[in-house]
């Protein structure tokens, strides 16, 4: 099923790809300074640009550990000797499927995500359970949780197989939600895929002796940039004022592997210290100038839309403080929730700064 993400490139990766190409020919460094997914940072390390990959959330950092940093399958030496003794082994598999496969077998756990995120549960914050799993698959991401926590914490996965497991546990749990689009609210009935069990899949990884290359960063875009020096900064921002760490609450609590206060009818956890400012109309001058004035780069290439927050005019001014700006703008089909009534056609900007 993938990722139903906001303001997702995956449809505009070309455009994308062909600007950063057009100012950037000879390769060299680009941070994808948003990089939520990670469609772009991929797609970069693919046309052998050294990429630097941020982004606030926990999971988008856990994707661009996968996308960036593997040149070999994973070995999973330590934890494939530490189950063989109570699970049987595949010889014909490799160590990622087996490892995959001893997961979509842990025995089902009635833990945090059945109590907060399922009908059987009986939340702590409200009265009415929520219904964001099935039962079933809910206990299965406890139970999967927990042996991901504990096999981190007595290191018998290091930092990277975490990462790649994490990222598992996101797509899979991304499969079988039952939301219309995103997390912010689920359906009342089960549906669909909702009703289908949870299961891991192994990723199609990208390997490539090139890891040292990249570099991937966790954190406000306004804090990192003064530690990033890059030839080209592609700036995909939020448009609108939906939050992202209220929109995608459950996948930054998967990646995290914490159990927060889940908090009213939706069940958030406390998101305020995830807050984006570029959600907030009075506030995105001043970020995108703390970003531009403090990051060592001369070339700003920016996504925008007509549905942002800010006019394309608005937009063209800010950036004319800075340099020289050129607008390219194309029209592409938008990411919608199911019970969206938003038209289908959306234009895009693709905004470049040369300072
Ligand atoms: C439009 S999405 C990026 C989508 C991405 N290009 C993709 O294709 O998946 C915007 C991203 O900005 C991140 N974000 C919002 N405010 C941020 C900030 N101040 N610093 C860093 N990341 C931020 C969000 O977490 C979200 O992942």
């Amino acid at each position: 099923m993938g990722y139903r993400y906001i303001g997702s490139k995956v449809k505009v990766v070309d455009n994308v790809i062909g600007k950063i190409t057009e100012i950037c020919p000879s390769k060299g460094r680009v941070a994808d300074l948003m990089s939520g997914t990670g469609v772009i940072s991929t797609e970069l390390r693919k046309r052998d640009y050294k990429v630097t990959a941020n982004d606030l959330m926990t999971y988008s950092y856990h994707h661009s550990i996968v996308n960036l940093k593997f040149s070999s399958s994973p070995k999973f030496e330590k934890l494939l000797n530490f189950i063989s003794n109570i699970y049987d082994l595949d010889i014909e598999l490799s160590p990622y499927e087996n490892v995959i496969n001893f997961l979509n077998n842990i025995k089902p756990k009635r833990g945090y995500f059945w109590n907060e995120f399922s009908y059987e549960g009986n939340p702590q914050n409200t009265e009415r359970p929520r219904n964001y799993f099935s039962p079933e698959n809910a206990q299965k991401l406890d139970g999967i949780r927990e042996v991901i926590n504990n096999l981190s914490c007595d290191h018998i996965i290091n930092d990277l197989e975490k990462s790649l497991l994490l990222h598992d546990l996101i797509m899979a749990a991304n499969d079988i939600a039952n939301i219309a689009g995103t997390y912010g609210h689920y359906m009342s009935k089960l549906n669909g895929r909702a009703l289908t069990e949870l299961k891991l899949k192994c990723t199609e990884l990208f390997l490539k002796s090139d890891v040292e290359n990249h570099i991937v960063m966790q954190g406000y875009a306004e804090e990192n940039a003064n530690k990033i020096q890059c030839d080209l900064c592609y700036i995909d921002p939020p448009y609108m004022k939906r939050q992202y760490a209220a929109n995608y609450h459950i996948l930054e609590t998967l990646a995290r592997g914490d159990e927060p206060e889940a908090i009213g009818v939706s069940g958030l956890r406390p998101w305020r210290d995830q807050y984006s400012n570029f959600c907030t109309k009075t506030k995105i001058r001043e970020s995108f100038k703390t970003i531009i004035e403090n990051m060592e780069c001369n070339n700003f290439l920016i996504s925008y839309s007509e549905d942002g927050l800010l006019s394309i005019e608005d937009f063209e001014l800010l950036l004319s403080n800075f340099g020289d700006v050129n607008i390219e703008t194309f029209s592409h089909k938008r990411f919608r929730s199911n019970n969206s009534s938003l038209k289908n056609e959306l234009v895009e900007y693709l905004i470049h700064l040369q300072c």
